[in-house]
Protein backbone atom coordinates (compact mmCIF):
# COMPACT_ATOMS: atom_id res chain seq x y z
CA UNK A 1 0.00 0.00 0.00
CA UNK A 2 1.04 3.73 0.04
CA UNK A 3 -0.46 6.86 1.15
CA UNK A 4 -3.14 8.58 -0.54
CA UNK A 5 -1.36 11.64 -2.10
CA UNK A 6 0.63 8.85 -3.96
CA UNK A 7 -2.25 6.95 -5.21
CA UNK A 8 -3.91 10.07 -6.25
CA UNK A 9 -0.06 11.04 -7.90
CA UNK A 10 -0.26 7.97 -10.22
CA UNK A 11 -3.71 8.85 -11.32
CA UNK A 12 -3.06 12.40 -11.74
CA UNK A 13 0.40 11.11 -13.52
CA UNK A 14 -1.40 9.15 -16.03
CA UNK A 15 -3.51 11.82 -17.01
CA UNK A 16 -0.37 13.91 -17.98
CA UNK A 17 1.34 10.90 -19.48
CA UNK A 18 -1.75 10.82 -21.70
CA UNK A 19 -1.21 14.59 -22.69
CA UNK A 20 2.23 13.34 -23.42
CA UNK A 21 3.38 15.36 -20.72
CA UNK A 22 5.94 13.70 -17.63
CA UNK A 23 3.99 11.87 -15.18
CA UNK A 24 5.79 13.74 -12.32
CA UNK A 25 4.33 16.58 -13.16
CA UNK A 26 0.86 14.78 -11.72
CA UNK A 27 2.09 15.09 -8.10
CA UNK A 28 -0.54 15.56 -5.66
CA UNK A 29 -0.59 17.09 -2.49
CA UNK A 30 -2.96 17.70 0.43
CA UNK A 31 -4.35 21.01 -0.67
CA UNK A 32 -3.25 24.34 1.41
CA UNK A 33 -7.24 25.19 1.01
CA UNK A 34 -9.50 22.11 2.70
CA UNK A 35 -12.13 24.54 2.33
CA UNK A 36 -12.15 24.44 -1.23
CA UNK A 37 -11.14 20.62 -1.71
CA UNK A 38 -9.26 17.72 -0.09
CA UNK A 39 -5.92 17.34 -2.24
CA UNK A 40 -4.09 19.33 -5.39
CA UNK A 41 -1.75 19.03 -7.90
CA UNK A 42 0.15 22.03 -9.22
CA UNK A 43 1.64 20.57 -12.35
CA UNK A 44 0.06 22.68 -14.93
CA UNK A 45 2.22 25.79 -14.86
CA UNK A 46 5.42 23.75 -14.64
CA UNK A 47 3.44 22.04 -17.67
CA UNK A 48 2.69 24.89 -18.96
CA UNK A 49 6.23 26.09 -19.82
CA UNK A 50 7.27 22.78 -21.80
CA UNK A 51 4.32 22.60 -23.60
CA UNK A 52 4.19 26.40 -24.29
CA UNK A 53 0.51 26.56 -23.92
CA UNK A 54 -1.63 28.32 -21.13
CA UNK A 55 -1.50 26.91 -17.81
CA UNK A 56 -5.36 26.65 -17.72
CA UNK A 57 -5.78 24.51 -20.81
CA UNK A 58 -3.32 22.13 -19.73
CA UNK A 59 -5.42 21.77 -16.46
CA UNK A 60 -8.30 21.88 -18.20
CA UNK A 61 -7.21 18.70 -20.51
CA UNK A 62 -6.06 16.81 -17.51
CA UNK A 63 -9.53 17.41 -15.43
CA UNK A 64 -11.14 16.07 -18.05
CA UNK A 65 -9.64 13.11 -17.98
CA UNK A 66 -9.63 12.77 -14.60
CA UNK A 67 -13.30 13.89 -14.14
CA UNK A 68 -14.17 10.43 -16.07
CA UNK A 69 -12.77 8.33 -13.27
CA UNK A 70 -15.36 7.58 -10.55
CA UNK A 71 -12.86 7.76 -7.82
CA UNK A 72 -13.29 11.44 -7.44
CA UNK A 73 -16.53 13.35 -6.45
CA UNK A 74 -15.48 16.85 -7.19
CA UNK A 75 -12.20 17.76 -10.03
CA UNK A 76 -12.24 21.84 -10.27
CA UNK A 77 -9.50 24.34 -11.68
CA UNK A 78 -8.54 27.42 -9.59
CA UNK A 79 -6.82 30.66 -10.22
CA UNK A 80 -3.60 30.37 -13.07
CA UNK A 81 -3.74 26.85 -13.20
CA UNK A 82 -4.29 24.83 -9.92
CA UNK A 83 -6.30 21.99 -9.89
CA UNK A 84 -8.47 21.06 -6.86
CA UNK A 85 -9.19 17.66 -6.09
CA UNK A 86 -12.01 15.46 -3.66
CA UNK A 87 -12.48 11.78 -3.27
CA UNK A 88 -15.37 10.48 -3.33
CA UNK A 89 -16.22 8.75 0.22
CA UNK A 90 -16.80 5.15 -0.63
CA UNK A 91 -12.80 5.38 -2.05
CA UNK A 92 -12.11 6.89 1.03
CA UNK A 93 -13.58 4.77 2.79
CA UNK A 94 -12.27 1.40 0.91
CA UNK A 95 -8.77 3.08 1.16
CA UNK A 96 -9.09 3.61 4.62
CA UNK A 97 -10.61 -0.48 5.56
CA UNK A 98 -7.45 -1.46 3.66
CA UNK A 99 -5.48 0.26 6.18
CA UNK A 100 -7.15 -1.39 9.33
CA UNK A 101 -5.67 -4.65 7.82
CA UNK A 102 -2.41 -3.99 6.37
CA UNK A 103 0.57 -4.46 9.40
CA UNK A 104 2.67 -1.78 7.78
CA UNK A 105 -0.04 0.68 8.40
CA UNK A 106 0.05 1.48 4.45
CA UNK A 107 3.54 2.17 4.46
CA UNK A 108 5.34 1.15 1.48
CA UNK A 109 8.45 -0.59 1.05
CA UNK A 110 11.33 2.06 0.32
CA UNK A 111 14.54 0.60 0.98
CA UNK A 112 14.06 -2.48 -0.82
CA UNK A 113 16.73 -4.38 1.48
CA UNK A 114 19.36 -1.73 0.55
CA UNK A 115 22.08 -1.37 3.46
CA UNK A 116 22.43 1.37 5.98
CA UNK A 117 24.88 1.31 8.96
CA UNK A 118 24.39 3.98 11.56
CA UNK A 119 26.82 5.36 13.64
CA UNK A 120 25.37 6.70 16.83
CA UNK A 121 25.84 7.49 20.64
CA UNK A 122 29.56 7.27 19.97
CA UNK A 123 30.16 7.46 23.79
CA UNK A 124 34.06 7.76 25.05
CA UNK A 125 36.00 4.80 27.15
CA UNK A 126 36.65 6.11 30.95
CA UNK A 127 34.68 9.55 29.87
CA UNK A 128 30.73 9.85 31.52
CA UNK A 129 29.03 10.60 28.53
CA UNK A 130 27.14 13.69 28.26
CA UNK A 131 23.96 15.60 26.85
CA UNK A 132 25.46 15.57 22.77
CA UNK A 133 25.91 11.73 23.45
CA UNK A 134 22.21 11.54 24.39
CA UNK A 135 21.21 13.04 21.64
CA UNK A 136 23.17 11.31 19.30
CA UNK A 137 21.80 7.93 20.95
CA UNK A 138 18.36 9.28 20.73
CA UNK A 139 18.09 10.68 17.07
CA UNK A 140 20.32 7.71 16.03
CA UNK A 141 18.16 5.09 17.40
CA UNK A 142 14.93 6.34 16.20
CA UNK A 143 16.82 6.54 12.88
CA UNK A 144 17.55 2.78 13.05
CA UNK A 145 14.19 1.70 13.96
CA UNK A 146 12.69 4.56 11.35
CA UNK A 147 14.98 3.04 8.03
CA UNK A 148 13.52 -0.61 9.45
CA UNK A 149 10.37 -0.17 9.28
CA UNK A 150 11.07 1.98 5.78
CA UNK A 151 12.56 -1.53 4.25
CA UNK A 152 16.02 -0.80 4.88
CA UNK A 153 18.59 -3.10 6.13
CA UNK A 154 20.20 -1.75 9.55
CA UNK A 155 23.32 -1.42 11.31
CA UNK A 156 23.87 0.56 14.41
CA UNK A 157 27.45 0.75 15.71
CA UNK A 158 28.14 2.32 18.60
CA UNK A 159 31.44 3.70 17.94
CA UNK A 160 32.76 3.63 21.22
CA UNK A 161 35.76 6.05 21.42
CA UNK A 162 38.41 4.08 22.57
CA UNK A 163 42.18 4.77 21.03
CA UNK A 164 42.43 8.05 21.60
CA UNK A 165 45.04 9.99 23.94
CA UNK A 166 42.59 10.08 27.13
CA UNK A 167 43.85 6.48 27.18
CA UNK A 168 47.26 6.57 27.39
CA UNK A 169 46.83 9.24 30.05
CA UNK A 170 44.66 7.25 32.41
CA UNK A 171 47.41 4.56 30.99
CA UNK A 172 50.43 7.07 32.39
CA UNK A 173 48.23 8.53 35.57
CA UNK A 174 47.85 4.17 36.63
CA UNK A 175 51.34 4.24 35.69
CA UNK A 176 52.52 7.00 38.30
CA UNK A 177 50.22 5.66 41.18
CA UNK A 178 50.86 2.02 40.62
CA UNK A 179 54.33 1.28 39.47
CA UNK A 180 54.11 -2.06 41.12
CA UNK A 181 51.17 -3.55 39.04
CA UNK A 182 52.15 -5.74 36.27
CA UNK A 183 50.88 -4.30 33.42
CA UNK A 184 53.87 -1.28 34.09
CA UNK A 185 56.59 -4.13 33.76
CA UNK A 186 57.92 -3.94 30.49
CA UNK A 187 59.06 -8.33 30.60
CA UNK A 188 55.70 -9.37 32.11
CA UNK A 189 53.67 -11.39 29.51
CA UNK A 190 50.67 -12.65 32.06
CA UNK A 191 47.93 -10.11 33.50
CA UNK A 192 45.05 -10.69 36.33
CA UNK A 193 41.55 -11.52 34.79
CA UNK A 194 39.86 -8.93 37.46
CA UNK A 195 39.65 -5.35 36.19
CA UNK A 196 41.43 -3.45 38.57
CA UNK A 197 39.73 -0.18 38.41
CA UNK A 198 36.05 0.18 38.26
CA UNK A 199 34.06 2.80 36.45
CA UNK A 200 33.74 4.97 39.65
CA UNK A 201 37.87 5.05 39.78
CA UNK A 202 37.94 5.78 36.00
CA UNK A 203 35.68 8.45 36.08
CA UNK A 204 37.18 9.53 38.74
CA UNK A 205 41.14 9.76 37.69
CA UNK A 206 40.29 10.73 33.52
CA UNK A 207 39.80 14.53 34.83
CA UNK A 208 42.58 14.24 37.23
CA UNK A 209 45.18 12.92 34.72
CA UNK A 210 43.62 15.30 31.83
CA UNK A 211 44.24 18.29 34.56
CA UNK A 212 48.08 16.71 35.17
CA UNK A 213 48.71 16.89 31.49
CA UNK A 214 47.10 19.98 31.21
CA UNK A 215 49.23 21.72 33.94
CA UNK A 216 52.29 19.67 33.14
CA UNK A 217 53.84 19.19 29.37
CA UNK A 218 55.88 16.37 30.88
CA UNK A 219 53.05 14.26 31.92
CA UNK A 220 51.72 15.45 28.51
CA UNK A 221 54.45 14.10 27.00
CA UNK A 222 54.01 10.59 29.37
CA UNK A 223 50.93 10.17 28.22
CA UNK A 224 51.28 10.51 24.38
CA UNK A 225 54.13 8.16 24.66
CA UNK A 226 51.81 5.69 26.73
CA UNK A 227 49.32 6.35 23.57
CA UNK A 228 51.70 5.55 21.10
CA UNK A 229 53.26 2.48 22.63
CA UNK A 230 49.37 1.12 23.42
CA UNK A 231 48.49 1.19 19.61
CA UNK A 232 52.42 -0.29 18.51
CA UNK A 233 50.88 -3.34 20.76
CA UNK A 234 52.50 -3.06 24.29
CA UNK A 235 51.00 -6.16 26.45
CA UNK A 236 50.56 -4.58 29.53
CA UNK A 237 49.17 -1.62 28.14
CA UNK A 238 46.66 -3.82 25.94
CA UNK A 239 45.99 -5.68 29.17
CA UNK A 240 44.90 -2.53 30.85
CA UNK A 241 42.95 -0.96 28.31
CA UNK A 242 40.80 -3.93 28.04
CA UNK A 243 39.94 -3.89 31.84
CA UNK A 244 38.86 -0.08 30.79
CA UNK A 245 37.19 -0.96 27.68
CA UNK A 246 35.40 -4.11 29.77
CA UNK A 247 34.09 -1.89 32.81
CA UNK A 248 33.06 0.79 30.57
CA UNK A 249 31.11 -0.93 28.55
CA UNK A 250 29.01 -2.54 31.27
CA UNK A 251 27.91 0.86 32.43
CA UNK A 252 27.23 1.85 29.02
CA UNK A 253 25.11 -1.32 27.96
CA UNK A 254 22.78 -0.79 31.34
CA UNK A 255 22.43 2.87 30.90
CA UNK A 256 21.15 2.57 27.09
CA UNK A 257 19.42 -0.28 27.77
CA UNK A 258 17.53 1.80 30.24
CA UNK A 259 17.30 4.37 28.25
CA UNK A 260 15.95 1.79 25.37
CA UNK A 261 18.22 2.53 22.69
CA UNK A 262 20.33 -0.49 21.27
CA UNK A 263 23.05 -1.15 18.70
CA UNK A 264 24.32 -3.82 16.52
CA UNK A 265 27.04 -3.40 17.05
CA UNK A 266 29.34 -2.57 20.02
CA UNK A 267 32.59 -1.55 17.95
CA UNK A 268 34.87 1.20 19.06
CA UNK A 269 38.00 2.76 16.77
CA UNK A 270 40.21 0.29 18.38
CA UNK A 271 38.57 -2.47 16.64
CA UNK A 272 39.76 -1.06 13.00
CA UNK A 273 43.49 -0.69 14.16
CA UNK A 274 45.06 -3.54 12.23
CA UNK A 275 43.58 -2.11 9.46
CA UNK A 276 45.37 1.08 9.65
CA UNK A 277 48.54 0.35 8.36
CA UNK A 278 47.76 -1.70 5.25
CA UNK A 279 45.24 1.20 4.07
CA UNK A 280 48.02 3.59 5.05
CA UNK A 281 50.27 1.49 2.97
CA UNK A 282 47.69 1.84 -0.12
CA UNK A 283 47.20 5.48 0.30
CA UNK A 284 50.81 5.56 -0.17
CA UNK A 285 51.01 3.48 -2.94
CA UNK A 286 48.40 5.76 -4.76
CA UNK A 287 49.79 8.87 -3.60
CA UNK A 288 46.58 10.31 -2.15
CA UNK A 289 49.25 10.05 1.45
CA UNK A 290 51.45 12.62 1.65
CA UNK A 291 54.78 13.80 4.26
CA UNK A 292 54.11 17.20 5.39
CA UNK A 293 56.44 18.33 8.25
CA UNK A 294 56.59 14.93 9.47
CA UNK A 295 52.84 14.24 9.50
CA UNK A 296 51.33 11.91 7.19
CA UNK A 297 48.29 13.56 5.52
CA UNK A 298 45.82 13.51 3.08
CA UNK A 299 45.06 17.12 1.04
CA UNK A 300 41.39 17.33 0.70
CA UNK A 301 40.91 21.02 0.01
CA UNK A 302 38.76 21.62 -3.31
CA UNK A 303 38.19 24.16 -6.39
CA UNK A 304 35.11 26.28 -5.38
CA UNK A 305 35.37 25.44 -1.49
CA UNK A 306 34.10 28.52 0.23
CA UNK A 307 36.31 27.99 3.36
CA UNK A 308 39.23 26.37 4.10
CA UNK A 309 39.10 22.96 4.42
CA UNK A 310 42.52 21.20 5.88
CA UNK A 311 44.01 18.31 5.33
CA UNK A 312 43.25 14.89 7.41
CA UNK A 313 46.23 13.79 9.45
CA UNK A 314 46.60 10.40 9.07
CA UNK A 315 49.63 10.23 11.27
CA UNK A 316 51.11 12.76 13.51
CA UNK A 317 54.62 13.19 14.08
CA UNK A 318 55.02 11.25 16.85
CA UNK A 319 53.49 7.99 15.35
CA UNK A 320 50.24 8.29 17.06
CA UNK A 321 46.94 7.81 14.32
CA UNK A 322 44.13 10.53 14.90
CA UNK A 323 40.18 10.31 14.94
CA UNK A 324 40.06 10.78 11.51
CA UNK A 325 42.48 7.75 10.95
CA UNK A 326 40.60 5.69 12.49
CA UNK A 327 37.15 7.01 10.93
CA UNK A 328 38.53 6.30 7.52
CA UNK A 329 39.80 2.54 8.26
CA UNK A 330 36.12 1.90 10.39
CA UNK A 331 34.67 2.83 6.59
CA UNK A 332 37.32 0.59 5.19
CA UNK A 333 35.90 -2.11 7.47
CA UNK A 334 32.29 -1.11 6.77
CA UNK A 335 32.45 -1.81 3.31
CA UNK A 336 34.32 -5.17 3.38
CA UNK A 337 31.84 -6.48 5.75
CA UNK A 338 28.74 -4.84 4.83
CA UNK A 339 28.82 -2.90 1.50
CA UNK A 340 26.55 -0.09 2.74
CA UNK A 341 24.83 1.43 0.22
CA UNK A 342 24.06 4.32 2.74
CA UNK A 343 26.53 5.57 5.76
CA UNK A 344 24.78 7.54 8.44
CA UNK A 345 26.63 9.29 10.88
CA UNK A 346 24.77 10.84 13.66
CA UNK A 347 27.44 13.37 15.65
CA UNK A 348 26.88 16.70 16.71
CA UNK A 349 27.50 19.04 13.80
CA UNK A 350 30.08 20.85 15.87
CA UNK A 351 32.24 17.93 14.35
CA UNK A 352 31.38 18.58 10.47
CA UNK A 353 34.34 19.52 9.11
CA UNK A 354 35.97 16.35 10.66
CA UNK A 355 33.27 14.24 8.91
CA UNK A 356 34.00 16.38 5.55
CA UNK A 357 37.76 15.82 5.68
CA UNK A 358 36.98 12.27 6.49
CA UNK A 359 34.31 12.08 3.89
CA UNK A 360 36.54 13.88 0.71
CA UNK A 361 39.93 11.49 1.97
CA UNK A 362 37.75 8.53 1.46
CA UNK A 363 36.05 9.64 -1.71
CA UNK A 364 39.48 10.59 -3.03
CA UNK A 365 41.37 7.31 -1.73
CA UNK A 366 38.18 5.22 -3.27
CA UNK A 367 37.98 3.85 -0.14
CA UNK A 368 33.74 4.18 0.20
CA UNK A 369 32.88 1.97 -2.81
CA UNK A 370 29.78 2.79 -4.15
CA UNK A 371 28.74 3.82 -0.79
CA UNK A 372 26.91 7.91 -0.01
CA UNK A 373 28.87 8.85 3.31
CA UNK A 374 26.60 11.54 5.29
CA UNK A 375 27.15 13.25 8.53
CA UNK A 376 23.69 13.95 10.03
CA UNK A 377 24.45 16.48 12.38
CA UNK A 378 22.31 17.97 15.39
CA UNK A 379 22.51 21.20 17.72
CA UNK A 380 22.78 21.73 21.12
CA UNK A 381 20.74 20.92 24.44
CA UNK A 382 21.28 23.84 26.41
CA UNK A 383 20.46 25.04 30.26
CA UNK A 384 17.90 27.41 30.90
CA UNK A 385 20.53 30.09 30.94
CA UNK A 386 21.09 29.25 27.40
CA UNK A 387 24.46 27.46 27.78
CA UNK A 388 25.36 23.70 26.53
CA UNK A 389 23.25 21.51 29.47
CA UNK A 390 25.71 21.33 33.10
CA UNK A 391 23.96 19.77 36.08
CA UNK A 392 23.45 22.02 38.73
CA UNK A 393 27.27 20.78 40.18
CA UNK A 394 28.43 22.67 36.95
CA UNK A 395 29.74 18.65 35.51
CA UNK A 396 28.50 16.75 32.97
CA UNK A 397 24.98 14.90 33.44
CA UNK A 398 25.54 11.32 33.36
CA UNK A 399 23.25 9.31 31.37
CA UNK A 400 22.13 6.93 34.56
CA UNK A 401 21.56 10.37 36.71
CA UNK A 402 19.14 11.77 34.07
CA UNK A 403 16.99 9.00 33.68
CA UNK A 404 16.76 8.64 37.04
CA UNK A 405 16.01 12.74 37.36
CA UNK A 406 13.49 12.23 34.49
CA UNK A 407 11.74 9.35 36.17
CA UNK A 408 11.49 11.27 39.40
CA UNK A 409 9.68 14.23 37.38
CA UNK A 410 7.48 12.14 35.60
CA UNK A 411 6.30 10.21 38.97
CA UNK A 412 5.61 13.63 40.40
CA UNK A 413 3.49 14.45 37.21
CA UNK A 414 1.15 11.62 37.58
CA UNK A 415 0.59 11.89 41.07
CA UNK A 416 -0.31 15.50 40.02
CA UNK A 417 -2.99 14.31 37.13
CA UNK A 418 -4.22 11.79 39.61
CA UNK A 419 -2.56 8.99 36.96
CA UNK A 420 -2.08 5.40 37.85
CA UNK A 421 -3.34 5.47 41.43
CA UNK A 422 -4.51 2.39 41.21
CA UNK A 423 -1.85 0.30 40.74
CA UNK A 424 0.82 -1.08 42.35
CA UNK A 425 4.02 0.10 43.53
CA UNK A 426 5.97 -1.41 40.80
CA UNK A 427 3.99 -0.92 38.19
CA UNK A 428 3.75 2.90 38.90
CA UNK A 429 7.57 3.13 38.91
CA UNK A 430 7.74 1.08 35.72
CA UNK A 431 5.27 3.83 34.17
CA UNK A 432 6.81 6.87 35.73
CA UNK A 433 10.06 5.28 34.18
CA UNK A 434 8.65 4.75 30.49
CA UNK A 435 6.81 8.56 31.11
CA UNK A 436 10.06 9.93 32.22
CA UNK A 437 12.25 8.71 28.85
CA UNK A 438 9.28 9.22 26.50
CA UNK A 439 9.31 13.04 27.73
CA UNK A 440 13.02 13.43 27.08
CA UNK A 441 13.29 11.40 23.89
CA UNK A 442 10.07 13.32 22.58
CA UNK A 443 11.62 16.79 23.43
CA UNK A 444 14.61 16.34 21.58
CA UNK A 445 12.84 14.56 18.58
CA UNK A 446 9.94 16.98 18.10
CA UNK A 447 12.46 19.62 17.06
CA UNK A 448 14.19 19.35 14.10
CA UNK A 449 17.45 17.70 14.65
CA UNK A 450 19.60 21.03 14.17
CA UNK A 451 17.71 23.35 16.25
CA UNK A 452 18.99 23.75 19.88
CA UNK A 453 16.92 23.36 22.67
CA UNK A 454 16.38 23.92 26.50
CA UNK A 455 16.36 21.49 28.42
CA UNK A 456 13.47 22.12 30.94
CA UNK A 457 11.89 18.51 32.47
CA UNK A 458 9.15 20.38 34.13
CA UNK A 459 7.41 21.05 30.63
CA UNK A 460 9.03 17.64 28.85
CA UNK A 461 6.85 15.76 31.66
CA UNK A 462 3.78 17.81 31.12
CA UNK A 463 0.48 15.57 30.01
CA UNK A 464 -0.69 18.97 27.83
CA UNK A 465 0.97 20.38 24.98
CA UNK A 466 3.09 18.38 22.39
CA UNK A 467 4.81 16.47 24.73
CA UNK A 468 6.13 12.72 24.95
CA UNK A 469 3.37 11.80 28.21
CA UNK A 470 0.67 13.61 26.25
CA UNK A 471 1.04 11.05 23.26
CA UNK A 472 1.18 8.09 25.41
CA UNK A 473 -1.86 9.44 27.63
CA UNK A 474 -3.59 9.71 24.11
CA UNK A 475 -2.64 5.99 23.10
CA UNK A 476 -3.30 4.80 26.16
CA UNK A 477 -7.32 6.89 26.27
CA UNK A 478 -7.96 5.21 23.01
CA UNK A 479 -6.94 1.69 24.43
CA UNK A 480 -9.43 1.81 27.39
CA UNK A 481 -12.06 2.85 25.13
CA UNK A 482 -11.38 -0.04 22.83
CA UNK A 483 -11.18 -2.16 26.07
CA UNK A 484 -14.82 -1.09 27.11
CA UNK A 485 -16.51 -1.75 23.71
CA UNK A 486 -14.33 -5.19 23.71
CA UNK A 487 -16.40 -5.93 27.18
CA UNK A 488 -19.62 -4.29 25.50
CA UNK A 489 -19.35 -7.08 22.61
CA UNK A 490 -18.74 -4.21 20.18
CA UNK A 491 -16.86 -5.02 17.13
CA UNK A 492 -14.96 -2.54 14.87
CA UNK A 493 -16.56 -2.78 11.17
CA UNK A 494 -16.17 -0.85 7.99
CA UNK A 495 -15.31 2.34 7.84
CA UNK A 496 -17.76 5.46 6.71
CA UNK A 497 -16.91 8.95 6.44
CA UNK A 498 -20.32 10.19 8.24
CA UNK A 499 -19.43 13.53 9.32
CA UNK A 500 -16.70 16.18 8.08
CA UNK A 501 -14.93 15.34 11.16
CA UNK A 502 -15.03 11.83 10.82
CA UNK A 503 -13.45 12.28 6.85
CA UNK A 504 -11.01 14.62 8.27
CA UNK A 505 -9.89 11.74 10.47
CA UNK A 506 -10.05 9.09 7.79
CA UNK A 507 -7.86 11.44 5.30
CA UNK A 508 -5.30 12.48 7.98
CA UNK A 509 -5.05 8.33 8.83
CA UNK A 510 -4.07 7.90 5.23
CA UNK A 511 -1.37 10.20 5.19
CA UNK A 512 1.23 8.42 7.60
CA UNK A 513 3.35 7.01 4.40
CA UNK A 514 3.82 10.79 3.81
CA UNK A 515 5.41 11.13 7.35
CA UNK A 516 7.48 8.17 7.04
CA UNK A 517 9.08 9.26 3.53
CA UNK A 518 9.22 12.66 4.44
CA UNK A 519 11.58 11.51 7.97
CA UNK A 520 13.39 9.03 5.65
CA UNK A 521 14.57 11.84 3.27
CA UNK A 522 15.92 13.91 5.32
CA UNK A 523 16.96 12.08 8.12
CA UNK A 524 14.31 13.51 10.36
CA UNK A 525 12.30 11.84 12.96
CA UNK A 526 11.08 15.30 13.81
CA UNK A 527 8.38 14.83 10.70
CA UNK A 528 7.38 11.51 12.82
CA UNK A 529 6.78 13.30 16.12
CA UNK A 530 5.04 16.21 14.39
CA UNK A 531 2.58 13.47 12.50
CA UNK A 532 1.58 12.02 15.52
CA UNK A 533 0.95 15.12 17.48
CA UNK A 534 -1.32 15.92 14.53
CA UNK A 535 -3.20 12.75 15.10
CA UNK A 536 -3.33 12.91 18.42
CA UNK A 537 -5.39 16.32 18.10
CA UNK A 538 -7.24 15.00 14.86
CA UNK A 539 -8.57 12.24 17.28
CA UNK A 540 -9.37 14.50 20.35
CA UNK A 541 -11.85 16.85 17.92
CA UNK A 542 -13.29 13.24 17.03
CA UNK A 543 -14.01 12.17 20.23
CA UNK A 544 -15.04 15.70 21.90
CA UNK A 545 -17.29 15.87 18.75
CA UNK A 546 -18.96 12.04 17.82
CA UNK A 547 -20.69 9.72 19.95
CA UNK A 548 -18.67 6.31 20.01
CA UNK A 549 -19.75 3.94 22.45
CA UNK A 550 -23.11 5.92 22.67
CA UNK A 551 -23.51 5.85 18.78
CA UNK A 552 -26.49 4.25 18.37
CA UNK A 553 -26.37 3.24 15.19
CA UNK A 554 -24.54 0.25 14.66
CA UNK A 555 -22.54 0.58 11.70
CA UNK A 556 -21.71 3.99 12.09
CA UNK A 557 -20.09 2.66 15.49
CA UNK A 558 -18.94 0.24 14.21
CA UNK A 559 -16.84 2.61 12.16
CA UNK A 560 -15.92 4.75 14.73
CA UNK A 561 -14.39 2.37 16.78
CA UNK A 562 -12.58 0.92 13.46
CA UNK A 563 -11.11 4.59 13.31
CA UNK A 564 -9.97 4.99 17.06
CA UNK A 565 -8.50 1.53 16.67
CA UNK A 566 -6.55 2.53 13.77
CA UNK A 567 -5.76 5.81 15.31
CA UNK A 568 -4.13 3.71 18.28
CA UNK A 569 -2.11 1.93 16.28
CA UNK A 570 -0.59 4.57 14.31
CA UNK A 571 0.22 6.36 17.25
CA UNK A 572 1.73 3.48 18.75
CA UNK A 573 3.59 2.74 15.60
CA UNK A 574 5.01 6.39 15.39
CA UNK A 575 6.01 6.37 18.83
CA UNK A 576 7.30 3.21 18.43
CA UNK A 577 9.76 4.60 15.83
CA UNK A 578 10.52 7.18 18.36
CA UNK A 579 11.95 5.24 20.77
CA UNK A 580 9.00 5.65 23.11
CA UNK A 581 6.84 2.62 24.85
CA UNK A 582 3.25 3.10 25.46
CA UNK A 583 2.19 1.82 28.77
CA UNK A 584 -0.41 -0.85 29.36
CA UNK A 585 -2.60 1.51 31.26
CA UNK A 586 -1.70 4.67 33.09
N1 LIG B 1 33.52 9.55 20.38
C1 LIG B 1 33.19 10.72 19.62
C2 LIG B 1 32.93 11.91 20.54
O1 LIG B 1 32.67 11.74 21.70
C3 LIG B 1 31.98 10.52 18.74
C4 LIG B 1 32.11 9.42 17.71
C5 LIG B 1 31.25 9.67 16.52
N2 LIG B 1 31.41 8.71 15.46
C6 LIG B 1 32.43 8.67 14.59
N3 LIG B 1 32.47 7.74 13.67
N4 LIG B 1 33.42 9.55 14.64
O2 LIG B 1 32.98 13.02 20.09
Amino acid sequence: MTSLTDRLSQITGAAFAALELPPALGAVAVSNRPDLSQFQCNGAMAAAKLARKPPREIAQAVADRLAADPIFAEVSLAGPGFLNLTVTDAWLAAHVDALTSDPRLGVPDLGHGATVVLDYGGPNIAKPMHVGHLRASIIGDSLRRLFGFAGYRTIGDVHLGDWGLPMGMLISELAIRHPDWPYFDPAATSFPAQSPVEMDDLEQLYPEAAAACRDDVARLEAARTATAELQAGRPGYRALWQHFFDVSVAGMRRDFSALGVSFDLWNGEACVHDLIAPMIEALRRDRVAEIDQGAEIVRVAEDGDKSDIPPLILVKSDGAVMYGTTDLATIVDRVQRFDPALSLYVVDQRQHLHFEQVFRAARKAGLAGSGVLEHIGFGTVNGPDGKPFKTRAGGVMRLGELIRMATEAAAERIAEAGLAEEMDAEERAQVARQVGIAAVKFADLANHRMSNYVFDLDRFTRFEGRTGPYLQYAAVRIRSLLRKAAERGLEPGAVEPATEIDRDLMLLLGRLPDAVAAAVDKRAPNELADFAHQLSQEFNRFYANCHILSETDPGLRASRLALAALTHDQIVHVLDLLGIEVPERM
